[in-house]
């Protein structure tokens, strides 16, 4: 009951931001897709938010301090929450459009972007991000769906460059 109270009080500080420079895919990959499989599908499927909150199916008000527990180091808690609860809250559009030859978000955001002066470029054509998408491979993306991967992408930018 003490320990649970205290865990309690400390969540709010594990979600603190931290683990600067820290590729979180590859975090993932390395420490927990041997026992949950890809970050995006786990999330989706076994995770749910409910009023902007990630709740597991089994740690539904303690799943920071779950995760605390549960092979992530404490600089990262708030980090890795925040990427599950992103993934849970976005539908595997990345896969539908661009997965036929892009292997993954987080590989092409790795390689293919940059971010100078708050904006996205695509590294190799120079182009930002929003000038390059609508031109990309025969899409036709509606401009939607130009926002939609423009947000994703900057968001898979910031988790594998964690501050970086
Ligand atoms: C050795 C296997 C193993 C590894 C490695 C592992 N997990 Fe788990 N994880 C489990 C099992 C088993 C459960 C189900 C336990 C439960 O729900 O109480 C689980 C459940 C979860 C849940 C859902 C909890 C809920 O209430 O539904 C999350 C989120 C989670 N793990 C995140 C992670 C993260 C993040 C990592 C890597 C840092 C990780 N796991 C590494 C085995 C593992
Ligand atoms: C039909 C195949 C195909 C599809 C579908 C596709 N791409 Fe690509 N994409 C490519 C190829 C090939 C390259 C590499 C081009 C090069 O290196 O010159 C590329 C490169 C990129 C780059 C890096 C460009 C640069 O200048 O570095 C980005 C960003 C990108 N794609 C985003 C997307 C997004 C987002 C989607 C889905 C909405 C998507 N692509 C769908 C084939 C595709």
């Amino acid at each position: 009951m003490r320990f649970a109270m205290a865990l309690a009080l400390l969540a709010p500080m594990l979600l603190a931001p931290g683990g600067a420079g820290t590729d979180l895919h590859q975090f993932w990959e390395g420490t927990c897709a041997d026992c949950h499989g890809h970050a995006g599908p786990f999330a989706r499927r076994f995770l749910t938010v409910e009023d902007g909150r990630l709740l597991g199916r089994h740690h539904r008000d303690d799943l920071a301090a779950f995760l605390a527990n549960h092979h992530v180091p404490r600089d990262l808690v708030g980090p890795v929450h925040d990427m599950l609860l992103a993934q849970a809250s976005t539908p595997p559009r990345f896969q539908e459009r661009c997965g036929r030859c892009h292997e993954s978000a987080a590989a092409l955001a790795r390689e293919s972007l940059e971010l100078r002066d708050g904006t996205l470029y695509a590294r190799k054509s120079g182009q930002a991000l929003a000038q390059f998408l609508p031109r990309h491979a025969k899409l036709r993306l509606t401009a939607e769906e130009i926002g939609f991967f423009t947000d994703l992408l900057a968001r898979l930018e910031r988790e594998v460059r964690q501050g970086g």
